[in-house]
C-alpha cells in the first residue's frame, strides 16, 4: 500500500484542481434552466471516470437526469464494490449571502468551498481518486468496483426506482458504499448505519377567485393564510407529538442498547448548537438531541406564500395560501402511506368555506443497516487508518432514497462512510469541503478497496 498512499500524496495538489474543476458546473437538479449543465455535468464525470482508468463509462438517460455508470471488473473472483454518490446540487439563493460566488470554488484555510463541495462532489471524487491511485500505480484494483452517480438525488431521485429494477443484473454487488454523510464531527469518521425516510407534501388552501379587499370582505371570508396557519399548528402537540392519526403506528421503538450507544457517543450538545446558531434546542418529550434527529420522526414547514409580502401595506384577503411540508420518517414507516394519512387528517381539519388541495411532491424510505458484517469491520479499520483516530458508528437524519431501495433489491451491506463535517454548509450558502478530510477520505478509501478484498463476501 505504500506506494499508492504515496502517490496519492504526491498528486494531492492535482486532485484538489480537479475537484474544482467539477465543482464549476452548475449542476442544480431543481432548476429547469439548468437542465443542459446538469446534462454537461453527467458527461464530464463520465469522461473523468475513464481517465481514471475505469473500463467502461456510461450515460444511461432517464425521463429526468441523467444517470452516470462507471466499472473495472479485472477482478475476478474478488468482490464486487457499487459505489454510489450524486453529482446534482442544491440552488443557491440567497446567492448574497455567499462570500465567493458557489460555482467559482476558492479555498480559504483549509476548505475548499463552493455549491457541491461536500455534497456530494467532493465525496463521489473521494473514491474516484482512489480508485485513480490504484489503476495508474499498479494498473489494477483489488476489488471490482461500479459506479452509480445519480443527477436527481436533490430531487428526490424520481427515476432512480425505476432504473434500479430494469438493470438489476447490471448493478449486482457483494457490498454498497456511499458517501454522502457527514461525520460526527471534526476528528471522528463516522460510519452512518441509519438514515431517516421522508415524504414532502405541498398544500394549498384557496377561497375566493382572487384578493378580496378586506375592507369589504373582512369578517366574512374565510382567509386562506389563516386557515392554513391553523391546520399547521393542529399538525403537532406542544408535546412535539405528530398529531396525525395512525403516524407512529409502524414506528420501530429505540431499543435500550442502542439509546445507551448513542449516549456514549462523542457529541457535544453545546458545538451543535453554537454551529446552527440556535438558542435552544426543543423537541419530542423524552428523547435527547441524538434520538430526535436520528431515531424520532419529525414534521417541519419549509416553506410559505400568501397574499401580499411586499414592502409597507396592502389591504387584501389573499385568495390563496401555499405550504411546503415535509415529514422525516424511521424505520419502518413507509412514505405512501404516510402520505395517505397527512391527506386524510389535513381534508379532515379543512373547514368547508375553503378548498384544500394536496400534492405528494416526492417520498423516501428510511434505512437502518444491520452493521454486523465483515465489511463493517473493514470500513472502521479503513477510517481509522486514514484518519488516525477511532471511528464511531452513527445515524443520520438526513435521508437518502437510493439506499433502501439498493438494499431491498440487492439485500447486501450498505457501507455509509461519511467525509463530510457538520458544519459545512450543505444546502446553504458557503458550502465547503476540508481539504484535510478530502486527503484522509482518498486515503481511507484505498485502504478500504484493500481490506475488502480479503473479505468473504458470500
Ligand atoms: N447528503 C444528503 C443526505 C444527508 C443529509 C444525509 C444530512 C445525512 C445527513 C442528501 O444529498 C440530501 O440532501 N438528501 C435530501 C433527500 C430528499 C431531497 C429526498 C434530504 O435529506 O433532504
Ligand atoms: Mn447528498
Ligand atoms: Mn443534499
Amino acid at each position: 500500500m505504500d506506494s499508492i498512499i504515496r502517490y496519492i500524496e504526491e498528486n494531492r495538489q492535482r486532485y484538489i484542481d480537479e475537484l474544482i474543476e467539477i465543482i464549476k458546473i452548475p449542476s442544480i437538479s431543481s432548476s429547469p434552466d439548468h437542465s443542459g449543465e446538469v446534462v454537461r455535468c453527467a458527461h464530464y464525470l463520465k469522461d473523468k471516470m475513464l481517465a481514471a482508468g475505469l473500463t467502461q463509462a456510461e450515460i444511461f438517460l432517464t425521463p429526468g437526469h441523467p444517470l452516470v455508470y462507471g466499472e473495472w471488473l479485472g477482478a475476478p473472483g474478488k468482490p464486487t464494490v457499487l459505489i454510489y454518490g450524486h453529482y446534482d446540487v442544491q440552488p443557491v439563493d440567497p446567492l448574497n449571502e455567499w462570500e465567493t460566488p458557489p460555482f467559482e470554488p476558492s479555498i480559504r484555510g483549509q476548505d475548499l468551498y463552493g455549491r457541491g463541495a461536500v455534497d456530494d462532489k467532493g465525496q463521489v471524487y473521494i473514491h474516484l481518486k482512489a480508485i485513480e491511485a490504484f489503476l495508474k500505480n499498479r494498473g489494477t484494483l483489488p476489488v471490482n468496483v461500479k459506479f452509480i452517480i445519480e443527477g436527481e438525488e436533490e430531487i428526490g431521485s424520481e427515476h432512480l426506482g425505476y432504473f434500479l429494477s430494469a438493470k438489476q443484473n447490471l448493478l449486482t454487488a457483494d457490498l454498497v458504499v456511499i458517501s454522502d454523510t457527514p461525520m460526527l464531527a471534526r476528528d471522528v469518521p463516522s460510519i452512518c448505519y441509519g438514515l431517516r425516510g421522508i415524504t414532502y407534501m405541498e398544500v394549498e388552501v384557496t377561497s375566493a377567485q382572487q384578493d378580496l379587499h378586506s375592507g369589504s370582505f373582512g369578517g366574512v371570508a374565510a382567509n386562506p393564510a389563516v386557515v392554513l396557519a391553523n391546520i399547521i399548528a393542529q399538525l403537532k402537540f406542544s408535546s412535539g407529538h405528530i398529531a396525525i392519526p395512525g403516524f407512529y403506528d409502524k414506528v420501530l421503538l429505540i431499543e435500550e442498547a442502542e439509546r445507551r450507544a448513542l449516549a456514549s457517543l462523542p457529541f457535544n450538545e453545546k458545538m451543535f448548537m453554537e454551529m446552527s446558531g440556535l438558542k435552544e434546542v426543543t423537541g419530542e418529550y423524552g428523547y435527547s438531541t441524538l434520538e430526535r434527529v436520528w431515531a424520532r420522526p419529525s414534521l417541519d414547514v419549509n416553506g410559505m406564500l400568501s397574499g401580499f409580502t411586499g414592502e409597507g401595506s396592502k389591504t387584501i384577503i389573499p385568495a390563496r395560501a401555499k405550504a411546503k411540508i415535509s415529514m422525516r420518517l424511521v424505520p419502518e414507516q413507509d412514505p405512501d402511506e404516510i402520505a395517505r394519512l397527512f391527506e386524510q387528517f389535513v381534508h379532515q381539519l379543512a373547514p368547508t368555506s375553503v378548498t384544500v388541495s394536496i400534492q405528494y411532491l416526492h417520498g423516501g424510505k428510511p434505512f437502518l443497516a444491520p452493521c454486523d458484517h465483515a465489511a463493517f469491520q473493514v470500513g472502521r479499520q479503513a477510517l481509522e487508518k486514514g484518519f488516525g483516530r477511532p471511528a464511531a458508528f452513527i445515524r443520520e437524519g438526513g435521508s437518502i432514497p437510493f439506499v433502501a431501495t439498493i438494499y431491498e433489491i440487492l439485500r447486501r451491506p450498505c457501507l455509509l462512510l461519511g467525509f463530510g463535517l457538520p458544519d459545512e454548509n450543505s444546502h446553504a450558502p458557503n458550502e465547503r469541503l476540508n481539504l484535510e478530510n478530502y486527503q484522509r477520505g482518498i486515503v481511507s478509501s484505498a485502504y478500504l478497496l484493500e481490506g475488502l478484498a480479503g473479505v468473504a463476501l458470500g
